[in-house]
C-alpha cells in the first residue's frame, strides 16, 4: 500500500523520483505526487490516477527543477483518491512537504487541536496532520520539530520530509511501516521498498522503528527519539529486480499471506480506542439495531465464505436471525426484504457486478445496506448506507488471502459491537472479546512462523487428484474457503463438506489414500468430528487434522496434525484459514502453477 521515494544529490530530482515511483507501481495506488525544492520554495505536483498522468504533467520530470525531492504513490485510506488528497501533503505556509505510508490513528484529535489554534486544513488525509504539526512545532531545527511530532502521533508510519528552510536536508522516519535509505556516491535516497532504488544503489540502511535519518548529499545520520546518534550497518542487496518487486517473494500470494498480521492489525487497531470498539464509519443507531428482524449477507466467492462464518457468529452474538446468499442467487429468488432487514455486503474490490446488483435490489426493497469493502471509493462503498473499510492494502494475487482475513476481522468487530449495543453480552464478555481481537495479529504471526510444517505436508500430497475438507459449524465454514483456495490455484479437484453430512452420499468417493483435511478447532464439536474422522479413515483416507495447540487427542485419530494457537471459538476461523492458505499455496507451487494469475479467474469480476 502506497510507495515512497526521496532523493538528494546533484542530479535533477523529479525524473529520478518518477522512475522510482514507477518501480513501486506493483504496490497498487490511485494517485501520485512529487515535491522538489526549486531554489526558492517547494514545488509540488500531484495527480489522481495512474503515474503516467503525473509523468505527462511534468514531462517526465523536466518541468521541475531541483536536486532534492520526495515522491509518493497513494492508495487511499483516509479521504477519496483526488489531487488534493494525494501526497506530498504540505503545511499551511508550504514550508514543509511530507509523504507518508501507514495510518495516523489519532489524526482526528490532532487535527481538531490544530484547527482550534487556527490552522487551516485542505485535505481529508491523516497525513496532512503531520505536515501541519511539523510547522506548528518548528523553531528552526527540523529534527527537533520531527521529534516533537513523533511524540504526538499514534499509529503506523513511514515518513519522508523536506523543508524549504533546509534545502540540503532530507528526513526519514518509520514505525511499523518499512522505509530504507539507499546510500549513493554524492547522493542518497529513501524508499519504501528496494525496487525503487535498485538501479541506483545496492547499499542500504534499514531504518528500525522510531529511528530518524537526517540525510544530506554526502552523509546519513540516524538518531533515536532522544536525539542520540545510532550507528547503523549498511546492508548489501543482491536481489534481481523482478524478485524485488514482489518484496522478495516468489509470488504476490506468498507476500500477501505473510502480510496478514499487519493487515489484520491495521484493520482492528484504529477501531479499538480506550478499550471500546469505535465504528465511526457506521451511522446505524442502537435503536435501529434493536428494531432489526433479520440480517441478510450477500457476497461472491471468498467474500461469500466470510458471510458463512459471519452467519454463525452474528447469530450467536446478537441473537438476530441471519441468512447468507451468494449475490447472483439472492437477486433472483424474490427475497423478503424490508426496512427491518440489514443487508450486509462483503466485497474486496467493491466492484463485483453480482454483488453490486444485489445491493441495488436490496436498497430498492427498502433495506438498509452496510458494506465491508477494501477499495476506498469503489461502487459498492459509494452506494451503501454505511461502509466499514478493511485496511488490507492492495491485493494483487487473484486468490484472496489478506483481504479475506481483514473481512473476518471486521465481522468480529461488528459482531462484538452489535452484541454490546443490543445487550446480548455482558460487560466482562465485551472486554474479553476485545482482548481476543487485539491478540489475533500476533497469533497469525505465530502460525506463519511454522509454515514449513505445512510445506512439508504439501510436498507429500501435491500430486493428489481429489482432496476433501470437512468440518462442523465454523470449521465447516472454513472448509469452504480451504477447498476453494486449493482448487483456484492448484487445479486439484476438491470439495468441502459439513462433516456430519458426508455419510449421506459423498463418502462414496473416499477410497484408499484419498486425502481428507479435517478441521477440528471447535471444542464443543471435537468428539463428533473425531467420529467423522474415523468414518473416513475406515475407508482408507489419509487425514490431516487441524486443531488448537491445547488438544492432545487428535494425534490418536489422524495421520498428520497442524495446530493453531488457542482463541475464543468465534475467532478461530481467523487462525484456521492461514494453514489452509499455505497448503493451497505450497501445493500449487510444487505443481508449478501460475499462482498469481490462475487460469480462467479474475481478481475483480465486473460481469454477471
Ligand atoms: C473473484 C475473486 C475472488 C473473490 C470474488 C469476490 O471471483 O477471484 O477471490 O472472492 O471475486 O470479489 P470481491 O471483490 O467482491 O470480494
Amino acid at each position: 500500500m502506497c510507495g515512497i521515494v526521496g532523493y538528494i544529490g546533484e542530479e535533477q530530482a523529479a525524473p529520478l523520483l518518477l522512475q522510482g515511483l514507477e518501480k513501486l507501481e506493483y504496490r497498487g495506488y490511485d494517485s501520485a505526487g512529487v515535491a522538489v525544492y526549486n531554489g526558492e520554495r517547494l514545488d509540488v505536483a500531484k495527480a489522481k490516477g495512474r503515474l503516467k498522468v503525473l509523468n505527462n504533467l511534468l514531462d517526465g520530470g523536466k518541468k521541475m527543477q531541483g536536486t532534492i525531492g520526495i515522491g509518493h504513490t497513494r492508495w487511499a485510506t483516509h479521504g477519496k483518491p483526488s489531487d488534493i488528497n494525494s501526497h506530498p501533503q504540505t503545511s499551511v505556509s508550504g514550508k514543509f512537504a511530507v509523504v507518508h505510508n501507514g495510518i495516523i490513528e489519532n489524526y482526528r484529535a490532532l487535527k481538531d487541536h490544530l484547527i482550534r489554534r487556527g490552522v487551516n486544513f485542505t485535505s481529508e488525509t491523516d497525513t496532512e496532520v503531520v505536515a501541519q504539526l511539523l510547522e506548528y512545532y518548528y523553531r528552526g531545527d527540523v529534527l527537533d520539530a520531527l521529534i516533537k511530532v513523533l511524540q504526538r502521533v499514534e499509529g503506523s508510519y513511514a515518513l519522508g520530509v523536506i523543508c524549504e528552510d533546509h534545502p540540503d536536508e532530507l528526513y526519514a522516519v518509520r514505525k511499523d511501516s518499512p522505509l530504507i535509505i539507499g546510500i549513493g556516491n554524492g547522493e542518497n535516497f529513501i524508499a519504501s521498498d528496494v525496487p525503487a532504488i535498485l538501479s541506483k544503489t545496492r547499499e542500504i540502511y534499514r531504518l528500525a522503528d522510531n529511528e530518524i535519518a537526517k540525510i544530506t548529499r554526502m552523509a546519513v545520520t540516524v538518531y533515536d527519539l532522544d536525539k542520540e546518534i545510532v550507528s547503523k550497518e549498511p546492508v548489501h542487496i543482491d536481489w534481481d529486480v523482478s524478485a524485488a518487486e514482489k518484496g522478495g517473494y516468489e509470488h504476490f500470494m506468498a507476500k500477501e499471506i505473510m502480510e496478514q498480521p499487519k493487515a489484520v492489525r491495521d484493520t482492528i487497531s484504529p477501531r479499538i480506542l480506550g478499550g471500546r470498539i469505535v465504528l465511526d464509519d457506521i451511522t446505524l443507531t442502537p435503536e435501529q439495531l434493536k428494531g432489526l428482524r433479520r440480517i441478510e449477507i450477500v457476497a461472491c466467492g471468498s467474500a461469500y465464505h466470510v458471510g458463512v462464518v459471519a452467519k454463525y457468529i452474528l447469530e450467536k452474538m446478537t441473537k438476530i436471525p441471519v441468512e447468507v446468499d451468494v449475490a447472483s442467487e439472492f437477486r433472483y429468488r424474490t427475497p423478503i426484504i424490508d426496512d427491518k432487514v440489514l443487508v450486509l455486503v462483503v466485497s474486496q474490490s467493491g466492484e463485483t457486478a453480482d454483488t453490486l446488483a444485489a445491493l441495488r435490489e436490496a436498497k430498492r426493497l427498502g433495506a438498509r445496506v452496510l458494506s465491508i469493502v477494501n477499495v476506498v471509493g469503489s461502487s459498492i462503498a459509494a452506494e451503501s448506507d454505511d461502509v466499514i473499510y478493511t485496511w488490507a492494502g492492495p491485493e494483487i494475487a487473484v486468490a484472496t488471502t489478506k483481504a479475506y482475513s481483514t473481512q473476518l476481522a471486521v465481522v468480529y468487530l461488528l459482531a462484538v459491537y452489535m452484541a454490546q449495543a443490543l445487550g446480548t453480552i455482558s460487560d466482562q464478555e465485551y472486554t474479553d472479546y476485545i482482548a481476543q481481537l487485539e491478540a489475533l495479529p500476533d497469533k497469525i504471526e505465530t502460525i506463519l512462523q511454522h509454515k514449513e510444517n505445512i510445506q512439508y505436508f504439501a510436498s507429500k500430497y501435491f500430486n493428489a487428484k481429489d482432496i476433501f475438507f470437512i468440518g462442523r459449524n465454523l470449521d465447516y465454514a472454513m472448509s469452504l474457503e480451504g477447498s476453494l483456495k486449493l482448487k483456484e490455484i492448484s487445479y486439484i479437484h476438491s470439495e468441502a463438506y459439513a462433516a456430519g453430512e458426508l455419510k449421506h452420499g459423498t463418502i462414496s468417493l473416499i477410497e484408499d489414500g484419498t486425502l481428507v483435511v479435517a478441521l477440528a478447532t471447535q471444542k464443543h464439536l471435537f468428539d463428533k468430528m473425531m467420529s467423522n474422522v474415523r468414518e473416513v479413515k475406515a475407508r482408507g483416507a489419509v487425514v490431516l487434522g487441524l486443531t488448537t495447540d491445547d488438544c492432545t487427542e487428535i494425534e490418536k485419530e489422524t495421520d498428520f496434525t497442524f495446530k493453531i494457537p488457542q482463541a475464543c471459538d468465534i475467532m478461530l476461523p481467523s487462525l484456521a484459514v492461514v494453514p489452509l492458505q499455505l497448503f493451497a499455496y505450497y501445493v500449487a507451487s510444487m505443481k508449478g502453477c501460475d499462482i498469481d494469475k490462475p487460469r480462467n479467474l479474475a481478481k475483480s469480476v465486473t460481469v454477471e
